[in-house]
């Protein structure tokens, strides 16, 4: 990458803010909405474990290296690409790491923007009164009349663009910065609060049973591929978000702490949100855990909308979770944004409508998917559910072995070294034998499980491949 390219860029203030600005990426609908839906439809403890598992082995190594190979190239992943490459020689196929960042971030944006939405609505529900005294028939409805009307969630979907926007726009240390500085202490203390309004009032024992007795027979080869893709998901690795939050990172942060910290809060937000969630799940007949993606939307207005003050916890719930979708959504198109700004085609503004009319349309398609679209399938996906599949199981794993592999193997070592300046020199060869080794054939064995179990292909199965 040219020097010109560097002059646009600015740096953090300090590691706080990267730490803030990486985690206020991780915590999101992931943490809120899709954590504790996936782990209900996979019979939760086991599934759990395994997602514990991933994040600890593959998350936090391939964060690693992600936001080392940001902080090295200091530009967009495009860009980071285009110069590592170049740096080390290596073949221009290694490009695809930055494209396919921008590709994946692009497609999450364009559903995250809608259930974003969904949140929005149920935020308005909860002022207007509608959901006050609510029953199970009355809250599905509810839900239903929202699936039903596609001019309700393009409404919301575009409030929820037009915010996003809004923050990209206004720029790297004002905008995203600034946000993420006021936003992530609010989300903390919200889930707080409304834990301990769980506690009060819903089943805990039942939701601790639920998320921590591990019982493996229920654990199905695509299961272990969804946890897989959520330790991914949830980290908001293996697509350039972290890669372009780790280019605007101060030198001399260490990189191994940082990461550490951040996957901590992220890990811990998913289990405060299901400890949250599920006591009210359970303290109320009608709402089953496997419920998929409407589980909070359908489910958590009945106990809301019964219980004392539940107007007020219901009202910040869904504030809580626009606020986490928000500080996410930025990091999303930012790898897209800070590349088109960096090539000097387009301003911020420019390549911000541009991004985000792209992302806008494309969200239509989940609009559509509740909906009208319901039967359009492509191997038994609905538009939301396929893009769902691609980017967290495919494209953000195979980002993450792409990553892993390159600055496992091809990375100079003593670069590396450098960069990540850890102490010890045992957890500096522990961890480069993770990134080598164990990342790179757990992430493939895991993905052709998942894939052979998916769609019947039992060839793809290494299981199978013994007997
Ligand atoms: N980590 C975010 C969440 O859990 C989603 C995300 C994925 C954000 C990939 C950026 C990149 O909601």
């Amino acid at each position: 990458m040219s020097d010109e390219a560097g002059e646009v860029h600015e740096t953090w203030n300090s590691r706080w803010t990267f730490i803030m600005a990486a985690t206020g990426s991780a915590v999101g609908l992931g943490n809120i909405w899709k954590f504790p839906y996936i782990a209900g439809e996979n019979g939760g403890g086991a599934f759990v474990l395994v997602y514990l598992a991933c994040i600890l082995t593959i998350g936090i190594p391939v964060m690693i290296a992600e936001v080392l190979m940001g902080r090295w190239g200091r530009s967009s992943p495009v860009h980071t690409m285009y110069k590592l490459v170049d740096d080390i020689k290596a073949p221009r196929i290694w490009h695809g790491i930055g494209w396919m960042g921008v590709a994946a971030g692009i497609i999450i944006l364009s559903y995250y923007s809608v259930i974003a939405g969904w949140a929005i609505h149920y935020l308005i529900q909860m002022i207007s009164g509608n959901i006050q005294g609510i029953d199970g028939q009355g809250a599905s409805d509810l839900f239903a009349a929202m699936l039903a009307s596609p001019a309700t969630m393009i409404s919301f979907h575009t409030v929820f663009m037009l915010m996003t926007m809004f923050v990209v726009i206004a720029g790297v240390t004002k905008g995203l910065g600034k946000a993420v500085r006021i936003l992530m202490p609010l989300l903390m203390v919200m889930l707080i609060v409304l834990l301990l309004f769980s506690i009060g009032v819903g089943d805990f024992p039942a939701a601790v049973k639920y998320l921590f007795a591990v019982d493996f027979s229920s654990l199905s080869g695509s299961a272990i591929l969804t946890a897989l893709g959520h330790a991914f998901f949830t980290l908001s690795l293996g697509m350039g978000a972290i890669m372009v939050y780790g280019s605007y990172m101060p030198a001399h942060a260490p990189i191994g702490k940082t990461v550490l910290t951040v996957a901590g809060l992220d890990t811990l937000v998913a289990l405060m949100a299901g400890l949250a969630i599920f006591p009210i799940v359970f303290a109320n007949e009608a709402i089953a855990p496997g419920e998929g993606p409407g589980l909070l939307f359908v489910s958590l207005p009945i106990a809301f909308g019964n219980m004392p003050g539940g107007f007020v916890f219901g009202f910040v719930f869904f504030a809580l979770i626009t606020v986490a979708a928000w500080s996410s959504s930025i990091s999303l198109v930012e790898p897209a944004v800070a590349w088109l700004v960096e090539t000097k085609k387009a301003t911020r503004l420019q390549s911000g409508i541009i991004f985000g009319l792209l992302c806008w349309l494309l969200g239509l398609g989940t609009v559509l998917s509740f909906g009208a679209w319901e039967d359009i399938r492509l191997l038994g996906l609905n538009f939301f559910e396929f893009a769902d599949f691609l980017t967290a199981n495919i494209m953000l794993p195979l980002g993450g072995l792409l990553m892993a592999v390159f600055v496992g193997w091809k990375m100079h070592k003593e670069i590396v070294r450098r960069e990540l300046d850890i102490d010890s020199d045992f957890i500096f060869k522990l961890w480069r034998w993770i990134l080598r080794v164990f990342s790179p054939v757990a992430i493939l064995w895991v993905t052709m499980e998942g894939l052979s179990h998916i769609f019947g292909w039992p060839w793809l199965s290494v299981l199978s491949w013994f007997g």
